[in-house]
């Protein structure tokens, strides 16, 4: 009982606590979300078996240890953390870390890996996208231009979806003009779900053997299935080599909800 008290009041202290101090920076969030040059990677874990079978006041430090890199890399990269684990067969933990320099964020992912916490996970894959200015977007109709600006509804969007995308080289072959037509297209079908579906792209020609990487947040996973339903409706959707294998679904987490899953 009273080890089960020193355990829980354990738990209680690592979420509260923060390793960095206010005065230390913290890499501006915002922007690195949404300039255009910016890398994202997505890091997908599975836990080994030794996780579970882990005393837990064993499994506390461990995860004070993944507190205490997350908090020491925050200065240079954003990090956002997904649950897997019981919507995933093949993962656990996935997450997608934002940087002006990839080497940044591949010295976060190698002080994880060789921290405590780091040695009970097992790499179940790892994707690299750049993000850019729309290449299409601008050539729009004005109305579709102020139609994607609009915001999603605000509150909690908790299911994440990635999809990694790879097109035909039939596709690269067409000209400009004959594919923003087509991304036009695309774009119409999406209109609808606009406020219930946040979107990011992703390039990845070249630092993957993937086109693209599309991320979307929403509470509503029944219209991101139209939405996807919709888009394989149009002529684009023909020149798609690619889409999904894996199709990543988890749900977006704070790094003390993640600590608080895995303490049990
Ligand atoms: C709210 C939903 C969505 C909206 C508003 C949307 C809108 C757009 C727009 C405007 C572009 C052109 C970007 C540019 O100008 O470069 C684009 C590109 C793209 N979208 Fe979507 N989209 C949505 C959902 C999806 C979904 C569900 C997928 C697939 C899972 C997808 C896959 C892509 C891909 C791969 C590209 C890049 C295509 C290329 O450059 O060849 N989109 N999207």
């Amino acid at each position: 009982m009273t080890q089960l008290l020193v355990i829980g009041l354990t738990l209680l202290w690592l979420i509260g606590s923060s390793w960095v101090s206010d005065a230390q920076a913290v890499a501006d969030r915002e922007k690195l979300l949404s300039d255009p040059g910016i890398y994202g990677t997505f890091a997908v874990f599975a836990l080994d078996e030794e996780w579970g079978k882990q005393e837990p006041s064993v499994r506390i430090a461990r995860l004070a240890a993944l507190k205490g890199v997350v908090e020491q890399h925050r200065e240079h990269v954003a990090i956002d953390l997904y649950l897997l684990r019981g919507l995933s067969d093949q993962a656990d933990l996935l997450f997608r870390i934002h940087a002006v320099e990839l080497r940044d964020t591949q010295e976060f992912l190698l002080d994880l890996s060789s921290s405590q916490f780091g040695k009970h996970l097992k790499t179940a894959g790892m994707m690299h996208g750049l993000t850019k200015k729309p290449n299409y977007a601008p050539g729009f109709p004005e109305q579709i231009k102020a139609d994607l600006k609009t915001v999603s509804e605000p509150g909690e969007k908790p299911y994440a979806i990635v999809i990694p995308i790879q097109k035909s080289a039939e596709w690269w072959g067409l000209g400009q003009e004959k594919r923003a037509a087509m991304m036009q297209e695309h774009t119409e079908a999406t209109l609808p779900y606009l406020k219930t579906v946040k979107r990011k792209l992703y390039h990845s020609s070249g630092l993957d053997d993937l086109d693209f990487i599309t991320y979307f947040e929403t509470s509503k996973l029944e219209d991101f299935h139209s939405l996807v339903l919709s888009l394989e409706n149009v002529k684009e959707f023909q020149y798609t080599r690619q889409f999904g294998n894996p199709t990543l679904l988890g749900t977006v987490q704070s790094l003390d909800e993640i600590i608080e899953t895995l303490a049990q």
